[in-house]
């Protein structure tokens, strides 16, 4: 199969690049390199460009005969989507339109997207299901929900086939180590906590010790970004025999609190890490844990990454390169 994979030279799109790689599947990556690095990408070919260009996506259909495409592409800080709003819609509704519409002109007729735990907005129960309530609190969220509704009429006005992955906290790296997680600035927990145990960041901070949580600090459903990969692949699958456009959700299924998640970090690492109790980071729901059930009864799908210090591990060999 060949595959177009928009943004496939950041943090999740490279994964997802050696996963289809390995697969032996023939990959093409889009990217305009903001964020991502080249050399993430192996042997794949690369076409440098941005969403905004129409014209560049409308080239690239014409020149490959793509099975299916799979959008990484977003700008993806929910604090800075507060500030940004107009840059956020810009980029992650505009940018996707254009790439829909490029599609449609290539009849080529199925996505996989990269949509958001932040959908949801302010948990109403725990186990987050695709039933929950979409009701976002900030333009990154909204933006991703936009855009799945996009898909739903897209589907029932041109048939085009897709699946939106809503990540809960994508989380480690490949095990080999030479690809991870790297934003500047970082702004996640575990980049940041094992940046503070190396001695290579600022002081690590916990925002927040007093949500109704069991130590006070918020609950995240940490799930591996090969685990995320794994996942995209079954979608494609999935798509070959259902049409319409569908949604699941993409988690572990535990929560771990922030305190929980650098006192693991500390044994995979070895050493204590030290930390800062800060004041609430505006916007943190208090706990965000995914119920995954329906991935796994419709995709097959469940992560091979169970273990909260396995995935930590998988990131800290990653943050122990020299490069940093
Ligand atoms: N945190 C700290 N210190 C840090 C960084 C994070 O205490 O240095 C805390 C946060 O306050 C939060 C938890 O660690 O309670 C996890 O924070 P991350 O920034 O790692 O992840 P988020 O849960 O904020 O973000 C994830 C995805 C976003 C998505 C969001 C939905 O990365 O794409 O969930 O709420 F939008």
């Amino acid at each position: 199969m060949k595959v177009l994979v928009c943004g496939g030279a950041g943090y999740i799109g490279s994964h997802m690049v050696r996963h289809l790689l390995a697969q032996k599947h023939e990959v093409v990556v889009f990217d305009n390199l903001s964020t991502g690095h080249r050399e993430s990408i192996g042997e794949a070919a690369l076409i440098e460009g941005d969403l905004s260009d129409a014209k560049a996506l409308q080239a690239l259909f014409a020149v490959h005969r793509v099975d299916a495409v799979m959008h990484f592409c977003a700008l993806s800080l929910v604090g800075v989507s507060v500030k940004e709003p107009y840059l956020y819609y810009q980029n992650n509704v505009a940018g996707t339109l254009n790439l829909l519409q490029a599609m449609r002109r290539a009849n080529v007729d199925k996505l996989v997207f990269s949509s958001t735990a932040a959908v949801f907005g302010n948990p109403e129960y725990e186990l987050i299901d695709e039933d929950h309530p979409t009701r976002p609190i900030n333009p990154y969220g909204a933006s991703k929900l936009m855009v799945e509704r996009i898909l739903a009429d897209a589907a029932l006005a041109y048939g085009l086939r897709s699946v939106a992955l809503r990540y809960f906290n994508a989380a480690g790296a490949d095990t080999f180590g030479d690809i991870g997680e790297s934003h500047e600035p970082e702004t996640h927990l575990i980049p940041n906590v094992l940046r503070a145990a190396l001695g290579k960041g600022g002081q690590l901070r916990v925002f927040g010790d007093d949500y109704p949580t069991r130590d006070g600090t918020c609950v995240r459903d940490y799930v591996h970004v090969n685990d995320l990969a794994t996942a995209h692949l079954r979608a494609v699958e999935f798509m070959s025999t259902h049409d319409g456009a569908h949604v699941f959700n993409l988690g572990n299924g535990q929560g771990f609190t922030v305190l929980e998640v650098i006192a693991a970090a500390q044994r995979t690492v070895g050493t204590q890490i030290a930390f800062e109790r800060a004041p609430r980071r505006p916007g943190d729901p208090p706990v965000l844990v995914a119920s995954s059930k329906r991935a796994r009864e419709q995709l097959g799908w469940s992560p091979a990454f169970t273990d909260i210090e396995r995935i930590i591990e998988t990131a800290y060999r990653w943050h122990c390169l020299p490069r940093y």
